[in-house]
């Protein structure tokens, strides 16, 4: 069965908490349980994570080489300027796996800022604006 790290950077802990009006009022809980039934539904071992930490990031990345997984992630603010979570990432799709990176909301029609990823360069495709469904889209991705 298809293994995926679905990935998660800084505040995404805060979800239904954090500004709803941008990330809508499911909590990060519903997160989890949600990605666990859309694996289950499609025939993938799902495993959801979230960190604050870039270094820890880092090291899930480097774990998803060592067993093989794919990964979706929602790098949060880190898409923007985390070149070692850049990095990992390309180790992870020039390793043959397959990497999504996911947002929530569409980071191009917010502030100049989040215009730029860092992270979608490396990464095998981009989904983008769709709220949770973002993450639903992604191990749809995979699963096809
Ligand atoms: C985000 C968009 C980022 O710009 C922001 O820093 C986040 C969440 C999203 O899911 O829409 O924390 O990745």
């Amino acid at each position: 069965m298809t293994r995926v790290l679905l990935l998660n950077g800084p505040n995404l802990g805060r979800l239904g908490v954090r500004e709803p009006e941008v990330y809508g009022s499911l909590s990060f809980a519903d997160l989890v349980t949600s990605g666990a039934q859309w694996g289950s539904e499609l025939g993938l071992e799902v495993e959801v994570r979230q960190s604050d930490d870039e270094a820890e990031l880092v090291h899930w990345l480097h774990e998803a080489v060592d067993t093989r997984s794919d990964v979706v992630i929602n790098p949060a603010a880190f898409t923007h300027y985390s070149y070692a979570l850049r990095d990992a990432a390309a180790q992870v799709t020039k390793g043959g796996l397959r990497l999504i990176e996911v947002h929530i909301s569409n980071p191009y029609a917010r502030e100049e800022f989040r215009h730029l990823s860092v992270i979608g360069p490396v990464a095998t495709g981009t989904i983008a604006g769709f709220g949770f469904d973002s993450y639903r889209l992604a191990l749809l991705a995979l699963a096809g």
